[in-house]
């Protein structure tokens, strides 16, 4: 360990983009157990200055330099800068906590979600442990737990993801097409929305406003989107059940912040909705919010800024008594991204700290 004052150098790199906004939030909230916390982005935001910990801190650009010292470092940058940058930090000493989608599926790699497999970032030949998709995230805790309890054996999921799951420029879309259909009657003919909004529809195939898109990431083999791949090889990585049958459908709605998902999950005897309910609502991490009488169900509006998984619509599926259907609704950006990288780089720093 390189650490200042006994403590361990942090990296944040991408401390500039939508993950990395809220990382800096919990590093602000969380203990702080950090030496340095070293802010990290691309050339164009070098000399910029973040608040991390009640203090400005200037961001420098990503480089040889700016990795140099570092004990752990968290990455929240595109695939294709993980894929470069990671493994030189790596090579020059740190940990590397990786939160994109460079080395998810890497066998000598890590998946890691703490609440689920924590031994599995003890093992980490390249000195890199990844941590999940998003959508993934928003979902695995409840399923690790319902799994523990009653083995799973097959899972159906549809998803309804926010705009910032497409980071700050998914957000910018969509305030932009808000602003161009507010107090309009778009949406009412067809193509009316697509012509009011142009050909710039940001990182969507089309306008999400006033609409939801049944896509998200790139063309796969037979028709599969990659987010849904990744969610599925994701489960089974993570659930350490490599032939789990895993269908996902991703759809992206006008929301900004907070993922929600529809699942049915089949195990390998029959459930009871008690039992189910009482796993979920002692499960660390996870809260159950269940009472449809009450109107009580989560909603993205209710559980974005949160650190949980937010679980309701607990049921019974009605042709199948080894099936539930639940509604699970999550922050994309704290426990779908930064949160549980961070929890990841301070399991890190503790085994350090034990060392
Ligand atoms: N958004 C989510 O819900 C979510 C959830 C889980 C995982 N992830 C993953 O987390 C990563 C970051 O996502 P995001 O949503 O925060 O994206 P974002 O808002 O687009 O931010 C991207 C970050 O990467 C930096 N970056 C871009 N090019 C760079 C370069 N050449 N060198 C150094 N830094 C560079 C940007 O710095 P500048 O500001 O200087 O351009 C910015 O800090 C992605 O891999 C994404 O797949 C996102």
């Amino acid at each position: 360990m390189t650490a200042r004052d006994g403590k361990p150098t942090l990296a944040v790199v991408g401390a500039t983009g939508a993950v990395g906004a809220v990382m800096l939030q919990i590093l602000s909230q969380h203990a702080d157990i950090w030496g340095e916390i070293r802010l990290i982005a691309s050339p164009r935001s070098a000399g910029r200055k973040l608040a991390v910990r009640g203090e400005e801190v200037e961001v420098v650009a990503l480089d040889e330099e700016a990795l140099s010292g570092v004990d752990v470092a968290m990455f929240d940058v595109p695939d294709e800068i993980a894929r470069q940058w990671a493994p030189v930090a790596a090579a020059k000493g740190a940990v590397v906590v990786d939160n994109s989608g460079a080395f998810r599926m890497d066998p000598d790699v890590p998946l890691v979600v703490p609440e689920v497999n924590p031994h599995a970032a003890r093992v980490r030949p390249r000195g890199i442990i990844a941590t999940p998709n998003c959508t993934t995230l928003s979902m695995i805790v409840t399923l690790g737990a319902l799994h523990a309890e009653f083995g799973l054996r097959e899972l159906f999921v549809s998803s309804y993801q926010a705009v910032s799951g497409a980071g700050r420029a998914g957000i910018d879309a969509l305030r932009q097409q808000l602003s161009l259909v507010a107090g309009t009657e778009l949406g009412t003919s067809p193509g009316d929305l697509r012509r009011a909004v142009g050909d710039d529809t940001g990182p969507f195939p089309e306008p999400v406003a006033l609409n939801v898109v049944p896509w998200a990431g790139s063309l796969r083999e037979d028709g599969w989107s990659s987010e849904e791949m990744k969610v599925r090889d994701e489960s089974r990585k993570i659930l350490g059940l490599p032939e789990l049958p895993v269908a996902v459908t991703c759809v992206r709605v006008p929301v900004v912040t907070a993922h929600s998902l529809t699942v049915h999950a089949r195990f390998e005897g029959e459930v009871t909705v008690d039992r189910a309910r009482e796993i979920i609502a002692t499960a660390p991490g996870v809260v159950l919010f269940d009472n449809p009488a009450a109107g009580e169900f989560p909603t993205p509006a209710d559980v974005v800024g949160t650190d949980p998984t937010w679980v309701g619509r607990v049921r019974r599926a009605l042709d199948d008594p080894t099936a539930l259907e639940l509604f699970v609704c999550g922050d994309n950006l704290r426990k779908g991204a930064a949160l549980n990288t961070t929890q990841v780089a301070e399991s890190v720093a503790r085994d350090f700290g034990a060392s």
